[in-house]
């Protein structure tokens, strides 16, 4: 399983490219509010996290319409050869999906809660199908066990022919809020997990990592004293 970043934080996005892990971003109209972000700068702010990763670099469509969808789609795939247009699963998206996807452009699939919904933005033709996990658990439903339905419904079928990129659809685990998320999304068969910083930082943290660690310092400044 691959890991992406979801943020819009420079910062966030530069600190993990340095721990050599980092595979893409995600970001949403709520992730870019949450930096302060400005509707005349969204196109260079993206242009600007495809600068810190070659990965893909979900950014997200706002149009409702399907013909408003595909020029704000190509407009926003126009940004860097690694811009992958992110469209909400609706009915409207997904006949812009299928166009975009025609003229080789990257769809990621969003908002994305069952089973019909992920098949279906499947066979239109999106790359990234993007399943989330922590709103079910908001809602007091199990959000693991709505995306384990759609891990194994998709992967029962081929959609390569769908999306004109000749590639089967990935999975991205979404809303994704602990490493209990992360540990189970890749114990299902998630292609990749888009996880926020602060979480991402837990998912590295283990209490018998800090004691080893605690214990090998400790030893060392005996050897040292010897
Ligand atoms: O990027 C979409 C998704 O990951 C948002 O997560 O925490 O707002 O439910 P969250």
């Amino acid at each position: 399983m691959k890991f992406f970043l979801d943020t819009a934080d420079l910062n966030e996005i530069k600190e993990v490219e340095s721990w050599g892990l980092l595979a893409g971003v995600t970001t949403n109209p709520s992730l870019y509010a949450r930096i302060g972000g400005r509707v005349d700068d969204f196109k260079k702010h993206i242009a600007r996290i495809c600068e810190i990763t070659s990965g893909p670099v979900s950014a997200e469509c706002v149009s409702m319409k399907r013909d408003e969808i595909i020029a704000e789609g190509r407009e926003l795939a126009a940004i860097a050869p690694n811009v992958v247009v992110k469209i909400p699963t609706m009915i409207e998206g997904l006949a812009a999906t299928k166009v975009l996807a025609s003229e080789g452009i990257r769809v990621n699939m969003t908002l994305c809660f069952s089973v019909p919904q992920a098949l279906m933005a499947a066979r239109s033709g999106a790359r990234y199908i993007s399943p989330f996990i922590g709103r079910f658990d908001d809602i007091g439903e199990d959000g693991l066990e709505q995306f384990e339905q759609v891990v194994c419904s998709v992967k029962n079928y081929e959609f390569a022919s769908s999306n004109g990129l000749g590639e089967e659809p990935e999975i991205i685990a979404a809303s994704v809020r602990s490493s209990h998320h992360v540990t189970q999304a890749a114990l299902m068969g998630a292609d990749i997990a888009t996880v926020p910083f602060n979480v991402l930082k837990k998912c590295v943290e283990h209490p018998l990592t800090d004691r080893g660690l605690d214990a090998f310092m400790k030893d060392w400044e005996k050897v040292k004293n010897q």
